[in-house]
């Protein structure tokens, strides 16, 4: 699939997808947010990949979603709408998503990076949910994401004023994983994608989903579910061929099976 404003890069069993509309600061408008969306799903389903590096360009991962776009936006504009439908898209890849971010990350361009699995950020990192600044909050779920990784005093600072963080500020709250230079930023990033794809696939994303899950239910309901999924993968070709692995002394090789 070709596609206007990214680049999608396969290098299996990875992919790096790219935001490419340097012009507009990679602002998620209409067009941008349906191939995110796209790519992402065609990803997801392809046997070949077994992790995503989502990345921008060096100045910006992405500016937020399309001021233009938005500016005569009523609450019934179906562009608006649609364009929250493809953001939401993103939440219900199973694979892991990598965001690799230099730049400003703002609005939905950070909400984007919060819907990713791990952050890894370079120096130059730019977070920020400055919708107040236009008379708007956060849409694409900033105030509950940010609020569950940094906790509400930093989330209501962050939300409220506007102000954004840099790459070490966003670390020490923990809202990334690792700050490494600009020039190292792809290269970290794939690797950490490389490594979780060497792992069952399987048990890649049932982990993601029980961790997910934890969000969103109370804790008794979370280990139930995280012990349906431990019994689930008892079942797994790849659970018989790590643990066989393990007592052979040999390298497992894993199928996603
Ligand atoms: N939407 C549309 N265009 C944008 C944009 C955005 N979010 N961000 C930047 N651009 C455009 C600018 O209009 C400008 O276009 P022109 O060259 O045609 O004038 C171009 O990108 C370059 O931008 P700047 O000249 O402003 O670049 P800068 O380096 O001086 O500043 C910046 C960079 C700090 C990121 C600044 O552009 C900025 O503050 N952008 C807006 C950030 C923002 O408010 N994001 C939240 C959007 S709302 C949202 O995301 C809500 C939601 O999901 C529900």
């Amino acid at each position: 699939m070709s596609y206007e404003c990214l680049e999608v890069a396969k290098e299996p069993p990875i992919a790096t997808v790219t935001l490419n509309r340097p012009k507009q600061l990679n602002a998620l408008g209409l067009a941008l947010a349906k191939e995110i969306a796209e790519a992402m799903e065609a990803l997801d389903i392809d046997p070949e990949v077994r992790a995503i590096v989502l990345t921008g360009g060096e100045k910006v991962f992405a500016a937020g979603a399309d001021i233009k776009e938005m500016a005569e936006a009523t609450p019934f504009d179906e562009r608006v709408r649609t364009r929250m439908v493809f953001r939401d898209r993103l939440n219900r890849i199973s694979k892991p998503i990598i965001a690799a971010v230099s730049g400003y990350a703002l609005g939905a361009g950070c909400e984007m990076a919060m819907s990713c699995d791990i952050i890894v950020a370079s120096e130059t990192a730019r977070f920020g949910q400055p919708e107040v600044n236009l008379g708007i909050i956060p849409g694409s779920g900033g105030t509950q994401r940010l609020a569950r990784a940094v906790g509400k005093y930093r989330a209501m600072e962050i939300v409220l004023t506007g102000e954004f963080l840099n790459a070490s500020e966003a670390h020490r709250l923990g809202l990334v994983n690792k700050i490494v230079p600009v020039e190292l930023l792809l290269e970290e990033a794939k690797g950490l994608a490389k490594k979780i794809a060497a792992k069952p696939p399987l048990a890649i994303k049932l982990a993601k989903e029980a961790i997910l899950k934890s969000f969103n239910t109370p804790l008794d309901e979370g280990i139930d579910f995280e012990r349906k999924c431990f019994y689930l993968l008892l079942a797994s070709e790849d659970k018989q061929e790590g643990m066989r692995a393990f007592l052979e002394k040999r390298r497992a090789e894993f199928k996603g099976k």
